[in-house]
């Protein structure tokens, strides 16, 4: 066993900011994120790393908000009052505070990147304790975007090889010593922990991390954090229902000594429709509609007037048998829409009556079905009332398979 193997963990996780380029009326590590203070959320993705020991807040001593974020900080959380002016102040504040032994690692941490995963953090300690040339590591992101540098009226004065360029995360792996030690010279051009220990020439190593390990720095940079910690509530790709509209027309003689039956529904009149079945020319449209839109043939195809088996079929049968077979295919019924054409008899109020039986063999509410009636005008043979006729359209749906 080497001696990182048996390293001592805790993590430091300077809160003193003010959130300047935030704005708003509390530093921004106390804004809600997902529901919850952004500090808290960092608090708890730092603590789901179970190799660390301790975890040490700094905030300033007038931090007027931390008590009552803290009450739901895990146990091995500990608060320190030992902020200060700049970043480097708080950790170096923070680190004397907490009086670590000076070969104890500390993973220092921003307020600001509640998002980091606890595989991230453990990548880190891996990569850094596995190798004993190593002053310490930090969490980067190799740069994705070409990189130009530019004049100071941001004209391009470069484009600069992305290779081997990353964009400094946190945590940043250090022993609580080294880095003692390299923050006590001075934090002129210090923005992180890393650039320290660099100007000891010490060696550091990248090791990488997504993007989403974002800081939460400006306005707007809270909802991404809100995402990504809620990637359950991501836009999920939206499945488009595939819709399909099929079309139908039937027509049957008016006879003397037959019922007439209209959407399964039979209609007091002196003289009935003539056919095979039972000539239900409003349902033979909708059924001929259904087949239509799901591409299955035609009602002759499926039902044969050839065939005795359907000598005098309840026409329901008919309709209902061809929405098994749309159903089959994975369709649904959306709507349906159908016009009767007849002289006579005025259908006035047995329109509801046939709405309701028509999407009941649908097997859809009344509201998605719509039935109407009309005259020929006295002409033609529809006109002259030796038949009758249907028109009909119904609408299919059904997700992407
Ligand atoms: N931080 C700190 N002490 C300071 C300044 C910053 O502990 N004197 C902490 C912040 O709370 C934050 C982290 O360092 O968790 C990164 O700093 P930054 O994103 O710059 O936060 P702020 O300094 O608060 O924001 P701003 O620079 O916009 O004022
Ligand atoms: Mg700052």
């Amino acid at each position: 066993m080497t001696e990182n193997t048996q390293a001592r963990i805790f993590a430091l996780i300077p809160a003193a900011g003010v959130g300047r380029r935030m704005g708003g009326a509390r530093p921004k590590q106390y804004m809600e994120i997902a529901g919850t203070p952004m500090l808290t959320q960092t608090v708890r993705a730092m603590a789901r790393a179970s190799r660390i020991e301790r975890i040490y807040v700094v905030v300033s001593a007038a931090d007027a908000w931390i008590d009552e974020v803290a009450k739901d900080f895990p146990d091995r959380v500990t608060v320190l009052r030992a902020g200060g002016a700049e970043r480097a102040d708080s950790v170096r504040g923070g680190l004397m505070a907490a009086n670590l032994p000076a070969d104890a690692w500390v993973l220092v941490h921003d307020a600001a990147r509640p998002c980091v995963r606890p595989s991230e953090v453990n990548h880190l300690l891996d990569e850094v304790l596995a190798d004993s040339s190593l002053a310490g590591g930090i969490l980067a992101v190799p740069m994705a975007d070409t990189v130009k540098r530019t004049d100071a009226r941001r004209q391009i004065l470069e484009t600069v090889p992305r290779a081997n360029l990353w964009r400094a995360a946190t945590p940043q792996l250090f022993r609580a010593g080294v880095l003692l030690e390299a923050l006590s010279a001075g934090s002129e051009g210090i923005t992180d922990e890393a650039s320290a220990v660099e100007r000891l020439g010490l060696a550091v190593k990248c090791v990488s991390c997504r993007s989403t390990n974002l800081k939460v720095t400006e306005p707007g940079d809270e909802m991404l954090a809100g995402l990504i910690l809620e990637e359950k509530t991501m836009p999920q790709t939206v499945a488009v229902p595939e819709i399909r509209v099929g079309q139908g027309y039937d027509s049957h003689r008016l006879v003397e000594g037959r019922p007439l039956i209209l959407g399964g529904v039979t209609v007091p009149f002196e003289k009935g429709l003539d056919g095979h079945s039972d000539a239900d020319v409003l349902l033979h449209a909708l059924t001929d509609a259904v087949l239509g839109a799901a591409s299955l043939g035609d009602i002759g195809t499926h039902f044969p007037p050839s065939d005795p088996k359907w000598k005098g079929a309840d026409s329901r049968r008919l309709l209902a048998a061809v929405i098994e077979l749309a159903r089959a295919e994975g369709w649904t019924v959306v709507n349906a829409d159908a016009t009767i054409v007849a002289e006579r008899p005025k259908l006035g109020k047995l329109k509801d009556e046939i709405r309701a039986s028509v999407a009941a063999t649908l097997g859809i509410t009344a509201d998605r079905v719509s039935i109407k009636a009309k005259t020929n005008e006295r002409m033609d043979a529809v006109g002259h009332e030796e038949g009758m006729m249907a028109h009909a359209v119904v609408l299919l749906a059904r997700l992407p398979r």
